[in-house]
């Protein structure tokens, strides 16, 4: 479909045809870029994930889904389960619009195991006869069979003498033996806010507060909250949307940002002793990651690959978005690090050792880069054999400096915020590149994961290539490569 009305996007799943999903489902399969190791739509279009959590010995993820087309329509959740964090099993549509405080959209949220089983929270985003917005946080369980049913009644509805109707994506934790929904809002005055409910039954949830976060970083909207805790210290990613460019840098559409601190008081509901506001990612598509702290002690957190109002050339393929590595959160001297799984080793195959030049590396690997310092070169990846197409990241070890440049692109990608993305590690020092090319999605994990760069890229067929050039001749640059197992059957 060319162009979609409200009326094709609001459709009821039911009238859709059988015949149109499978034609769309082929034309997908036919498209060049398709991914081998991260999570994507079977068709149409992926956003945020949601309900990211462990229970019944399994790990529960869920995603954003429009299955209709590569556009934001009727919002569903899609499920999958996993038993090690790579292979997922594909469990298919799991909550879509079927009443009154859900009817346009069963839009983002979370999940927490408890005694009734596993609790799914997400807003039912509902549009009255005027197109006005209605927002109702509700629940459906989750049973050991991962059969799943609705609450029938909203836990939380909009304290509109505070917020507007845009409030949403609900954080569902348990903090010593209460229940604590953190939510992201709009107040009256339309600054963005993430709210706080907290109650001793899922039936009792009341408004405390506003979770303190100086104005100037709120923008008019926050979007997907999310707290988790690393020894004790508390670590909050959200997405603030129209934050100034002059109170903090970005350069994406939106930042998918985070605060960290001493410590986290649930009285004030403030960040103790807080950092200073920062992108989690330097990537050009990240959005809307989701955290939690797992029974196994670990924080873990899974990004769209994707944002908000962005084309993609995969759209006029039937689908769009993917979701990211699955990825463990550490803090080292107060400083976040990001870093795939362990687990995600599993997948390695086939080493490598120092390949500079390559033509065709099928672009489904882990390339491992040790740069000594005081070095500059470029890494030329997805490249094509003529050498005029390529994604391109420079490096600087004097300057300490990153620069990923999708300009060599075979074509424009949302060009209008810009073709470079820069991060700056410690100057004079060794650097450690962990690089997972998935065909059109690439994930640059720097020292460890102090700096990571989330991005998609598309290349035309046969531009597999990898290009090492460095300034200096001698063993200044060392490289690991594996291939990495496929894990997708879609
Ligand atoms: C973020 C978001 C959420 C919302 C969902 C709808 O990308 O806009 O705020 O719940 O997507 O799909």
């Amino acid at each position: 479909m060319e162009h979609w009305t409200n009326e094709d996007r609001y459709r009821p799943y039911n009238e859709w045809d059988n015949t149109y999903l499978e034609e769309l489902k082929n034309q997908v399969q036919k498209s060049k870029w398709r991914l081998g190791f991260h999570i994507q739509p079977q068709t149409g279009l992926l956003n945020d994930p949601n309900g990211f959590s462990f229970f019944n010995n399994q790990w529960h993820l869920f995603y954003q889904s429009y299955p209709f087309g590569p556009v934001h329509g009727l919002k569903s959740w899609h499920h999958l389960t996993s038993t090690d964090l790579i292979h997922w099993k594909d469990l298919g549509l799991a909550l879509q619009p079927s009443n009154h405080f859900d009817s346009h959209g069963i839009f983002s949220g979370s999940a927490l195991s408890t005694p009734e089983g596993l609790a799914l929270m997400y807003t039912g985003n509902v549009r009255d006869c005027n197109w006005k917005r209605h927002s109702y946080q509700n629940i459906a369980i989750v049973n050991i069979d991962n059969a799943i049913n609705k609450i029938t009644e909203p836990v939380i509805t909009t304290p509109t003498n505070i917020f507007t109707e845009d409030i949403r994506d609900p954080q569902l934790l348990n903090i010593n033996k209460e229940y604590k929904v953190i939510l992201g809002a709009q107040t009256i005055n339309k600054t963005g806010a993430i709210a706080v409910f907290n109650g001793h039954s899922l039936g009792d949830l009341k408004y405390q507060g506003e979770l303190k976060i100086d104005k100037e970083l709120s923008g008019y909207m926050i979007e997907c909250p999310n707290l988790v805790f690393i020894d004790k210290h508390p670590v909050l990613l959200f997405c603030p949307q129209g934050l100034e460019h002059k109170q903090h840098k970005y350069q994406n559409v939106y930042p998918n940002t985070y605060l960290t601190g001493e410590s986290f008081s649930w009285d004030s509901l403030e960040i103790k002793h807080p950092h200073a506001l920062a992108n989690l990612d330097e990537g050009f598509d990240i959005y809307a990651t989701q955290a939690f702290n797992a029974p196994d002690g670990r924080a873990l957190e899974v990004s769209w690959v994707g944002l908000p109002e962005m084309e993609y050339p995969t759209d006029s393929d039937g689908w769009s978005g993917a979701l990211s590595l699955v990825k463990e959160l550490t803090l080292k001297n107060g400083e976040l690090f990001q870093y795939p799984v362990k687990e995600t080793k599993e997948l390695r195959k086939n080493e490598q050792v120092n390949i500079k030049q390559l033509a065709d590396s099928s672009n489904q690997y882990e390339l491992e880069v040790q740069i000594k310092d005081n070095q500059t070169g470029e890494l030329q990846l997805l490249r094509s054999e003529d050498g005029q197409h390529y994604l391109s990241l420079h490096f600087d070890t004097t300057m300490g400096r990153l620069v990923l440049d999708r300009s060599h692109s075979p074509q424009p990608i949302n060009v209008k915020f810009g073709q470079k993305r820069i991060a700056n590690v410690s100057s004079h020092s060794d650097l450690k590149l962990n690089i997972f090319v998935d065909n059109s999605v690439v994930e640059i994990f720097v020292n460890n994961g102090e700096k990571v760069f989330t991005s998609r890229y598309f290349p035309l067929s046969n531009e597999s290539g990898i290009n090492v050039k460095t300034s200096d001749e001698n063993d200044t640059i060392r490289t690991k490569m594996w291939n990495l197992s496929k894990t997708n059957h879609n």
